[in-house]
């Protein structure tokens, strides 16, 4: 594969139509300088992410996987003043650095992030009897992501946008006895979304700077 001209094309279109203001590239800065891992969306994909939101009238948003809150802040830019977004992080860490992150892009009484396992918080929402979300993304640790989809349903109502990333792993998925759990995990979770019959769904490959991957889109029916 010819990385250096997908980077050169995702550098392009970061450029002309998903420009990273100073709330963004701080954003960045910030994993740097706290010693997280670089693993956020790239800009192209942030904007992407904006578009769906967008595209499904979202006022309520659920991430699973907040980081340092660079999707975050894509998604949440784009809700109504009284907007909500959810996110949930394991990491103290980094659910620290990234309200801080959403502090500084005036975010903060649109996003709230939960700190714990998901696979603990997640049913939580469900007990307290949160209201449906539009839109869902899906983009903690892999093992789970079928546990999350089946979560997320639950947390859906029809026409509920359902985002995975990384579901393609640089074609990894091709092997179904990968030794990688991360590969197995999300091999799991695009058998069972191709099963699920309460949505419509398929899967873009996505390249760019970042490794050869895949984003699953779902529509609950
Ligand atoms: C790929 S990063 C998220 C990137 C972020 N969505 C972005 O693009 O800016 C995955 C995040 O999920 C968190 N995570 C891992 N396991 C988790 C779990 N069991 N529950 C909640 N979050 C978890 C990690 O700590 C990490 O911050």
């Amino acid at each position: 594969m010819n990385q250096q001209l997908f980077e050169a094309v995702d550098n392009y279109i970061c450029n002309l139509i998903a420009t990273e203001d100073d709330a963004l590239k701080a954003t960045i800065e910030s994993i740097e300088t706290n010693g997280i891992p670089q693993i956020s969306i790239c800009a192209s994909q942030g904007k992407f992410l904006q578009v769906l939101a967008k595209l499904c009238n979202a006022k309520r948003i659920l991430e699973i996987g907040t980081l340092a809150g660079y999707s975050t802040i894509w998604m949440a830019r784009v809700l109504p003043k009284d907007g909500k977004l959810i996110s949930l992080e394991y990491e103290p860490l980094h659910a620290k650095v990234a309200a801080e992150n959403i502090k500084r892009a005036g975010l903060e009484n649109i996003v709230e992030i939960q700190t714990g396992a998901a696979l603990d918080l997640l049913p939580k929402l469900v007990k307290d009897g949160t209201a449906p979300f539009d839109m869902i993304f899906i983009d903690a640790d892999k093992p789970p992501y079928a546990e999350y989809f089946q979560w997320a349903l639950k947390l859906s109502r029809p026409g509920t946008l359902i985002v995975a990333d990384n579901v393609i792993r640089e074609g990894k998925v091709l092997n179904e006895n990968h030794e990688d759990d991360r590969v197995t995990g999300v091999h799991r979770f695009n058998k069972l979304l191709a099963a699920t019959k309460e949505v419509t769904a398929s899967i873009i490959q996505t390249i760019g700077a970042k490794e050869h991957d895949g984003m699953a889109i779902a529509v609950v029916n």
